[in-house]
């Protein structure tokens, strides 16, 4: 395998993100650039993304983010060997900019097309900063997922559950609001939960008396709104300790549901090495990395979390999952479509 290097496009929520990686004939990666532009200033009023909202911001920023890439790796876009952008699971009208910025390149430059599946981009995004070897268990818990998905291959990935309702960054979000303490929730709740006791109140564990390997966090964000209905006017104290509940509870489902997941890991996949890869931007939540190593230390599972600038969004993921399919023989055709809902 020649050494490639790979362009990146993320637009697929509300970071306007382009990087280079090189993956050389042995498999390893450099990441030569990853540039992330967030939106957070664009949707701050509205308390969450807005649609149309984001597909405008990455119309106007993307030339510039993508022409930074190249600046910053100090590589031509001559250069590159093959261009890779998110088809989906996303915000269409974001991904359309993205997928369509990248076909124009592709036609331009007569390159390859790789169009990268979301998800699949942050499974693999392990294999880009550890070099952790197949099959592993992924855990993703983003603002938008929350899913256990068997890494077997690229390409070969099985999911093993899923949330019913809300995803756990989105919980963290709403909590936030109901808290009045901005946008991006996760990081707001932990801060303030620091200050807080979380044995204060009891909030309910959906699902979990049922064996599969499911999520449901409608009703614990119901729970601790009728708390603080209940307890308002709320002090800070209130809500430092509503807020230390919650991540707790939260935090001792998702530790339960990945022993469980390990369990069937080390029951189905004998042979392998029980390893589990965290990805999405709960990741950079304290409490709840500390009870996932608890659990894989209890199961002898390897625990990898890649930095946490490269679990949320960012284009070095999807060059990465580019440069793996391209190493593959994969390319795709200009005329493939964006698929804003595309399991894995
Ligand atoms: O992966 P990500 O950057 O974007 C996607 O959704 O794809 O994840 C963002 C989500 C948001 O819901 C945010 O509130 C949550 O990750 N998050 C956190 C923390 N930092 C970010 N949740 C809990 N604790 C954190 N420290
Ligand atoms: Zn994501």
């Amino acid at each position: 395998q020649a050494p490639a290097i790979i362009l990146g496009i993320e637009t697929s929520c509300d970071e306007t993100a382009a990087a280079i990686v090189v993956r050389d004939q042995f498999g390893h990666s450099t990441i030569r650039s990853n540039v992330v532009r967030s939106q957070l200033d664009e949707h701050a009023a509205f308390g969450g993304v807005v649609p149309e909202l984001a597909a405008r911001a990455h119309v106007t920023y993307l030339d510039h983010i993508i022409a930074q890439a190249c600046r910053e790796a100090d590589i031509a876009l001559a250069d590159i060997d093959a261009i890779a952008a998110t088809a989906g699971p996303g915000l269409v009208g974001g991904v359309l900019v993205g997928l369509t910025t990248a076909k124009a390149l592709a036609a331009a430059l007569d390159k390859p097309l790789l169009a990268i599946n979301h998800l699949e981009a942050h499974a693999l995004t392990a294999r880009m900063t550890d070099g952790v070897a197949f099959p592993y268990l992924m855990l993703l818990v983003s603002g938008g997922h929350s899913q256990f998905v068997l890494v077997r291959g690229v390409g070969d990935y099985e999911r093993w559950g899923t949330t019913i309702d809300d995803a756990l960054g989105e919980a963290f979000d709403k909590v936030a609001k109901l808290l009045t303490l901005g946008h991006p929730g996760g990081p707001a709740v932990e801060a303030v939960a620091r200050q807080g006791d979380p044995r204060r109140f009891k909030f309910p564990r959906p699902l979990l008396r049922e064996a599969r390997l499911d999520f449901s966090f409608s009703g614990l964000k119901t729970a601790v709104r009728l708390q603080a209905e209940a307890l308002a006017p709320l002090s800070d104290q209130d809500v430092a300790d509503i807020a230390a509940s919650f991540q707790a509870t939260v935090a001792e489902i998702i530790a339960f549901r990945s022993t469980q997941a390990l369990q069937r890991f080390k029951a189905e996949l004998p042979d392998a090495k029980p390893q589990l890869v965290v990805a999405g931007g709960v990741a950079a939540n304290r409490t709840i990395a500390s009870a996932l190593s608890t659990a894989c230390q209890a199961e002898g599972a390897a625990l990898i979390v890649p930095p946490i600038a490269l679990c949320t969004d960012n284009g070095a993921m999807v060059a990465w999952a580019g440069a793996e399919r391209f190493a593959l023989g994969v390319r795709d055709p200009l005329d493939v479509t964006a698929r804003p809902r595309w399991p894995l």
